[in-house]
């Protein structure tokens, strides 16, 4: 952790300062869009072009059987989700999104979650859990190579305008924002990542320093955490924000669930 301290000031001192004086302006976006996939070792891109050596299909292979699976008191997902009706092919490129019911804006887990309550009489899952996880990786990989698009407009509006704020917003002991890593030293090294452009266009994924499959809110918590910050809990309402603003900063990018990380 020492060492990771020490690295991350050097990185302020050369990369931070200039950020300091130019808090006015808005953050230019990364162009061109490009996957975190790009700033990876040729090994870990390996791995993720490899169905057969990627370790997130064994989340795949799970869910699928998850998904054709009948529950206790419910009928198994695959009895409502069929390729005539209400198919989930390229549905997850279009979250978060406002759930007409509630008006509540839900992510891919948070739309599972709904299934299983209001469809299958079933309990949530937990956040994190390896059944939501084995499931939210399974449906958002049938989206694979679906381009994100997303709505910001009405309802979802106050949500991006949320996240957008946090994405800006300096935090914890280290005072960074997400746009001064991600928007402003992308490319740069730190701490043996190169640090990538922030798109959740690979997760769930895949790292390697979890040694298992993980959320997108997991790899948040990371962050926040990486700049002292407290991280907010599993499918918090700043994340699903974040989750949508990152959605709408990604768009036209493709969908690569399962994503391998280091
Ligand atoms: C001190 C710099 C720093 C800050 C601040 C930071 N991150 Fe990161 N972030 C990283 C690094 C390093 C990685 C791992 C390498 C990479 O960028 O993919 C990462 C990874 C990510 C990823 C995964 C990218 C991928 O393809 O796997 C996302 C998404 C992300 N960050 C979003 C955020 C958000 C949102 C915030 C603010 C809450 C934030 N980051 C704050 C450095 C930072
Ligand atoms: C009894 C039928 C039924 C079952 C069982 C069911 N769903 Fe659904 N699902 C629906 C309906 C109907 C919708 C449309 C939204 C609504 O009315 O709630 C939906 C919507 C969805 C969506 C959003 C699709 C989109 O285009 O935005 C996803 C993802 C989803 N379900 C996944 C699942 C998963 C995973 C399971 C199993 C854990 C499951 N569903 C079980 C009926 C069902």
């Amino acid at each position: 952790m020492k060492a990771g301290l020490a690295l991350l000031s050097a990185f302020c001192l050369t990369a931070c300062g200039d950020v300091v004086a130019d808090t006015k302006s808005p953050p230019a976006q990364p162009q061109p869009l490009q996957s975190g996939y790009e700033f990876l070792q040729p090994q870990t891109q390996a791995l993720q072009d490899d169905d057969f050596a990627n370790p997130g299909f064994l989340w795949i292979d799970r869910g699928e059987a998850l998904f054709s699976t009948a529950t206790a008191s419910g009928s198994a997902c695959s009895e409502c989700h069929t390729d005539a009706s209400l198919p989930l092919a390229g549905a997850a490129a279009h979250y978060p999104k406002i759930d007409a019911e509630s008006g509540d804006l839900i992510n891919l887990e948070g739309r599972i979650n709904l299934c299983r309550t209001r469809h299958q009489n079933e309990a949530a899952f937990e956040y994190e859990s390896d059944e939501l996880l084995s499931l939210t990786a399974y449906v958002a990989y049938l989206s694979r190579g679906t381009p994100i698009s997303v709505d910001i407009e009405g309802a979802a509006a106050d949500w991006y305008a949320r996240g957008r704020d946090y994405f800006e917003t300096r935090r914890g002991q280290f005072n960074l924002s997400c746009t001064q890593c991600h928007d402003d030293n992308w490319g740069k090294k730190l701490r043996g990542d190169t640090i990538s452009q922030g798109h959740g266009t690979g997760f769930p994924a895949y790292r390697l320093e979890w040694q298992s499959l993980g959320s997108l809110h997991r790899r948040l918590r990371d962050c926040d955490a990486g700049v002292r910050a407290e991280p907010r809990p599993y499918g918090s309402d700043d994340y699903l924000a974040v989750e949508l603003y990152l959605a709408k900063r990604a768009e036209g990018l493709e969908i690569e669930t399962p994503g391998v990380r280091r």
